[in-house]
């Protein structure tokens, strides 16, 4: 055992850049734990609740008092695991989270090269940082237990704890997009962050085109390795092990928001906005302040779609929620003026004394019984990211839709499209009248297709929900006959040479 884990049971160690609380402190120097939010944490919360386990991440501090640690502790006695936090210098987190995983990852994995900076002190501190996470397992995980190591913050774990003689299995779940190669030999340190993730023993993926993009730079730039197998887990073979790597589309508890969705406060609630916006087809844009989204164009095309089909002018209401994000790195803030620009421009534009305003912009963080009551409400979910792992919000709306009466438009880029493309719309978010189009065909769209597009999409997401994701990836990591491993629904994934666009 290298750590204190040996409790006969073998347990999951969940490592992420952030943990599922932010530690704040209070005037009076005392440490306050704040639930947080975003697809990781939704994901995996319910799942280490049940299963037992340790969390380690970044506390949002850049200290160890011991006040912190205890107030640590007693967030993990409440959750039902324990939390193990990772300090973070201010250096270290302008360097590491703001510099070399968002200024260089985050925009080259979306396709997004012009926006990367590749300062080479970035990934110096990428690297003592994963050292220090790996400083964390280390201090922690026993050689029963199983390592889940989650996004592009911390690609280097693996070799790290490796180094230190870690044994146990290591699994890595990428949530954001893996780039095709023209894309990702741009990087300066593409050989060393490509072995590395061959240092760990599973190696997950959000789709198949994503995977197959990783299976072309490992064979382009690591000469010795084999692709082996058909279906979910592939194998790749190197001198001295083999690696698996799979596509595992993630999910959200299908049942929780099915069933905050039908609670009284929300029908409520969602009643209301219908009250306020009446005779209205309420269209809604729920994201992130972030570039990766597709906001300025969407507008663009709610713009193009008033100009042409001036019918519909008075009869639709775009409500379009901005989540603030990462706010001290200065694109994101550049982004924030051109969308209030844009939404200032349209209003004035279209609105009427008194009347119609077509676009209700909000930038702010919903409650959760708020963020209900807008995807119940919403009549058509507009979702048009430029490139995204997966999109939860896409699957979110959908479970929400519990009268199964809405349409759904979703980028042909999102992740979601490879699952749920034959229910949504898709559409292109680069080709403004197209989604213009696309938006007045879901206006005009025939109730038996709405429902019958909408019924697909949920019972898929059903089937495949956070719970089937969790199980899926850790039955991959365990599993000794791959072939027991049904195929996901959506893109054919036994050949990895091929990627067919979902339409
Ligand atoms: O989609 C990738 C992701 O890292 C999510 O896990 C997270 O919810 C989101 O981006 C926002 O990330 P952060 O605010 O930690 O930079």
């Amino acid at each position: 055992m290298s750590g204190e884990g040996g409790s006969g049971r073998d347990r999951l160690i969940v490592v992420s850049n952030r943990l599922p609380f932010a530690f704040r402190q209070d005037a009076d120097g005392r440490w306050r734990a704040e639930a947080g939010g975003g697809g990781l944490v939704t994901a995996l919360l319910p799942v280490l609740r049940n299963r037992g386990g340790m969390w380690i991440g970044w506390t949002g501090a850049t200290e160890e008092a011991d006040a912190l640690r205890e107030a640590l502790a007693s967030a993990g006695a409440g959750a039902g695991y324990r939390l193990e936090g990772v300090a973070l210098s201010a250096e270290e987190m302008d360097k590491f989270y703001l510099g070399f995983s968002n200024e260089i990852i985050w925009p080259l994995f979306h396709d997004l090269q012009s926006l990367c900076n590749f300062d080479p002190a970035y990934w110096r501190t990428y690297c003592d940082v994963n050292a220090k996470y790996a400083e964390a397992v280390m201090a922690n995980a026993g050689q029963g237990d199983f390592v889940w190591v989650h996004d592009y913050h911390l690609m280097n774990v693996a070799t790290e704890l490796r180094r230190r003689g870690l044994k146990s299995r290591l699994g890595f779940f990428l949530h954001i997009p893996f780039p095709s190669p023209d894309l990702f030999m741009k990087l300066p340190w593409r050989l060393t962050l490509l072995q590395a993730l061959l240092e760990f023993d599973l190696i997950g993926f959000q789709t198949a085109l994503d995977r197959r993009n990783f299976v072309q730079c490992a064979r382009m730039l690591v000469k010795e390795v084999q692709i082996e197998g058909r279906g979910q887990v592939l194998v790749a073979r190197l001198r001295s092990r083999d690696v698996r790597i799979g596509a595992f589309p993630i999910s959200i508890d299908f049942a929780a928001f099915q069933r905050g969705a039908a609670s009284p406060e929300v029908t409520d609630k969602a009643a209301e906005l219908h009250r306020l916006l009446p005779e209205r087809k309420i269209i809604l844009g729920i994201d992130r302040l972030d570039y990766t989204k597709g906001i300025p164009l969407r507008l663009k095309a709610f713009e193009n779609l008033l100009e042409r089909y001036p019918d519909l002018r008075e009869r639709v209401s775009f409500i379009q929620v901005v989540v603030p994000s990462r706010e001290d790195i200065p694109e994101y803030h550049r982004l924030r003026v051109e969308i209030e620009q844009l939404v200032g421009h349209i209003n004035g534009r279209f609105a009427r004394p008194g009347g119609w305003v077509p676009i209700w912009y909000e930038y702010r963080s919903l409650s959760r019984q708020e963020l209900l009551a807008y995807y119940r409400a919403a009549d058509i979910g507009l979702i048009t990211p430029l490139k995204d792992g997966m999109n939860l919000v896409a699957k979110e709306y959908c479970t929400c839709s519990i009268e199964e009466d809405c349409v759904l438009i979703l980028s042909e880029f999102a992740g979601a499209a490879s699952q749920l493309y034959r229910g949504a719309l898709l559409v292109n978010p680069y080709d403004i009248e197209g989604v213009a189009d696309t938006i007045h065909r879901a206006t005009a769209m025939h109730p038996e297709e709405r429902h019958a597009r909408m019924r697909r999409m949920r019972n898929s997401i059903r089937e495949q929900d956070v719970f089937w994701w969790v199980d899926s990836f850790l039955r991959a990591a365990i599993t000794k006959d791959l072939r027991a491993f049904p195929q996901p629904q959506g893109q054919p994934l036994e050949d990895v040479s091929e990627y067919q666009l979902p339409f």
